[in-house]
């Protein structure tokens, strides 16, 4: 039993135009015809979406999307959330059918993350066409990149998505903003891997569940060049920038992180590392950026500072 990888995200937005404006004119991801039940669809490849976003009340993120094997491993995981006390529900077959899968459920995590299983998946009749002519995404065997929430009963969920679930440990650091010294407890994370070769589909952090619902969400790029191709966007278009181009120690992925329309970040990187899932021996580094990633609020401390 275990996960395949990141099929897809779905998020909840009161104002579509600028998700539409954001993925297709900053992320050069291709709008997709809009589904059955209205909401937005948007792809990277040849999956019939990786975004799925329906109007609603409020600016959420609703659930990350994970592939299993086959149905009895779609069974048993279900069986497994909710012996662990997280609510099931079964998703109808319209609704897969809007998915593009052949079953699913949702859930949440012990913190109440949105979560969403399924089997089954299907490909679109046409080709994948960015709209700003990147070539490609990196995805493939390892899914559409990773998604990161914050969780703040830390070791229940990391047992849950490790135990439960069937993720596997990555890395697991624990990071010190504070100095490391006696008043800094540090910060937990958990970096975790699925059954395939992406360093980590999905990552948690010691922290309160942000009101955007997520911390961020991650696509991989084929080169530096159509990364930074991309940061010049961010810019020409004013999009917010969270977090400079920097390189991160643990998945060695360059990149940089932007504010979506939701509120939570959008990391676009390259030339992540490639683990072998199989044989991958558990690390925990002691720092998040080889160079770089300077931070939005730790910019806006400096400024602070300054201004004294
Ligand atoms: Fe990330």
């Amino acid at each position: 039993m275990g996960i395949k990888a990141l099929g897809y995200v779905v998020v909840e937005t009161t104002q579509p135009e600028r998700w539409d404006h954001f993925l297709t004119q900053l992320a050069g991801v291709m709008r997709a015809p809009d589904a059955a039940d209205g909401a937005m669809q948007f792809r990277i490849d040849q999956r019939p979406f990786r975004f799925r976003i329906w109007q609603g009340a409020k600016d959420h993120f609703t659930a990350a999307g994970y592939e299993v094997a086959d149905a009895a491993a779609l069974d048993a995981l279900a069986g497994a959330v909710a012996a662990a006390g997280r609510p099931v529900e079964q998703g109808s077959a319209d609704q897969a059918a809007l998915r593009g899968v052949s079953a699913f459920f949702t859930t949440s995590d012990p913190a109440g993350n949105g979560l969403e299983f399924y089997h089954g998946d299907s490909i679109a009749a046409q080709p994948f066409v960015s709209p700003l002519g990147i070539d490609r995404f990196i995805t493939g065997d390892m899914g559409m990149g990773h998604a990161v929430f914050s969780v703040p009963n830390f070791d229940e969920c990391v047992s849950f998505y490790r135990d439960v679930v069937g993720f596997r440990e990555t890395d697991m650091p624990r990071f010190y903003f504070g100095g490391g010294g006696a008043e800094d407890p540090g910060m937990g994370f958990a970096f975790m891997h699925a059954d395939n070769g992406r360093h980590h589909s999905i990552a948690l952090g010691e922290g309160p569940v942000p009101p955007s619902g997520a911390v961020h969400i991650m696509l991989e790029l084929p080169d530096l060049v159509e990364v930074g191709k991309a940061h010049d966007r961010m810019k020409a278009l004013g999009y917010p920038e969270s977090a400079t181009l920097g390189q991160h120690f643990n998945d060695e992925t360059v990149g940089f992180y932007v504010q979506t329309p939701g509120g939570f970040d959008l990391e676009i990187g390259c030339d992540s590392l490639v683990i072998d899932p199989a044989s991958w021996e558990v690390t925990k580094h002691i720092g998040i950026s080889i160079w770089g990633h300077e931070w939005a609020w730790q910019k806006a401390m400096k400024e602070a500072q300054a201004a004294e």
